[in-house]
């Protein structure tokens, strides 16, 4: 018996209010109607309860969230031939997310990350004639938030249910100072599991000190199942005809370049391992795809979703595609995975086991006068919105 079973759970369905349900009930009606669970996931050294939401969609997909670090810890999605997998990497147990290996490698798995997502120059910048400076937590630079990034914090969260589907709305406030940021930020996020097969990720913030922002979500996908392998069979499209290149510690150079002709060029559906061993300097720099690609917006509008990325993998014929408000994705190939973490399957994550496609706004930004602006000032919101679509093809295209 699983641990998941072991414990009685309350179940909320559409329409419905509390119902204590036995294990085989719940099992019967989360495959039917979208419903939430909420369980323990651990206690943090502090005493702190770290809560799990599963959310079911009715529809053959579910997906677990933890309060920690707003961590998916498992979405699992059936393949075109009706088989269930878990396709996200992860672990069953809050110990091995806060474990001295994990912290090690720090890969993220599944995570929240703010307040600023992607790296900031040697952790320095200049806002309004102040000089900030926070921690150099990646070589000489400052990544995804800090030493304690909004991927480490506790949560408060509640579920819902609307129109759409159901979901678990997340709220964090990050004090004025926190990680060496100006302003106390009140953050939140939603996800909703739509009975349309969609997850949405909503972002929304408000500060008391303009600050820099820029918040994704950190999950790594393998879509032929988390642990199965390699993911370079996959093939990818971004709708990008440009990428910021960077130096050699990741940093953009502030030039936006042109896709085509190089391995950066994903207009068309490409495996994401046709062209990752080519001699290539920036590919040298991130050891793989570790890039932000600047996305065709066409004639969307600041606030309206544009294509950003369709994922296919070739076995399973899985399909994630991804929309967003957001002007860039950064597409990592998990490179820096080295077998060193087992999952919760009980494989090891290897490199290139799983990538992840995290929008956002370009990397360095603070220090970039020519990128879109990161800076939310007092008085204005910060919103955005990404959209996860799965469906399945039991063709290649
Ligand atoms: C982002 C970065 C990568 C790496 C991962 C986490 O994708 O760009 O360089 O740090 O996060 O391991």
């Amino acid at each position: 018996m699983t641990r998941f079973q072991m414990i009685p759970r309350l179940v909320l369905g559409m329409g419905m209010t509390c119902l204590a349900l036995n294990a085989a009930q719940a099992d019967e009606m989360t495959t039917q109607t979208p419903s939430v669970e909420k369980h323990s996931f651990g206690q943090l050294p502090d005493g702190r309860e770290v809560e799990a939401y599963r959310l079911y969609n009715g529809h053959g997909i579910d997906m677990q969230v933890i309060t920690y670090g707003g961590i998916i810890t498992s979405l699992r999605t059936p393949d075109a031939q009706g088989n269930v997998d878990d396709i996200v990497l992860g672990f069953d147990a809050l110990e091995d997310y806060r474990s001295e290996a994990y912290r090690k490698s720090n890969p993220y798995f599944g995570a929240l990350i703010g307040r600023y997502g992607n790296r900031i120059a040697e952790g320095r910048f200049m806002l309004d004639g102040t000089a900030y400076e926070l921690a150099t937590n990646d070589g000489p630079n400052h990544l995804h938030g800090g030493d304690k990034g909004f991927d480490k914090r506790l949560w408060q969260a509640h579920s819902f249910e609307n129109d759409t589907g159901v979901g678990v709305e997340l709220r964090y406030i990050s004090e004025d100072g926190e990680e060496g940021y100006p302003g106390r930020l009140e953050t939140r996020v939603t996800y909703t599991l739509t009975t349309d097969d969609e997850v949405i990720i909503d972002y929304h913030a408000t500060t008391d000190k303009a600050t820099p922002v820029n918040l994704t979500q950190h999950s790594y996908f393998n879509l032929e199942g988390e642990g199965s392998g390699s993911i370079v069979d996959h093939r990818l499209m971004l709708n990008a005809d440009a990428f910021t290149p960077v130096d050699d510690t990741l940093i953009p150079t502030g030039e936006l370049r042109d896709v085509a002709g190089t391995p950066f060029d994903f207009r068309e559906a490409t495996p994401i391992g046709a062209r990752i061993g080519e001699e290539n300097t920036q590919l040298a720099y991130g050891k793989g795809y570790d890039h932000n690609f600047v996305l065709v917006r066409d004639d969307a509008e600041a606030g309206e979703l544009a294509t950003a990325a369709r994922v296919v993998a070739p076995e399973s014929g899985r399909v994630l595609e991804i929309a967003t408000t957001e002007p860039g994705i950064q597409f990592y190939s998990g490179n820096f995975l080295d077998g060193t973490l087992t999952g919760k399957g009980g494989e090891a994550y290897e490199k290139r086991s799983g990538f992840a496609l995290e929008t956002q706004h370009f990397p360095d930004s603070p220090n970039q006068a020519d990128f879109p602006s990161t800076i939310l000032k007092p008085g204005d919101t910060y919103e955005s919105r990404t959209v996860w679509r799965f469906s399945t093809q039991s063709d290649d295209s």
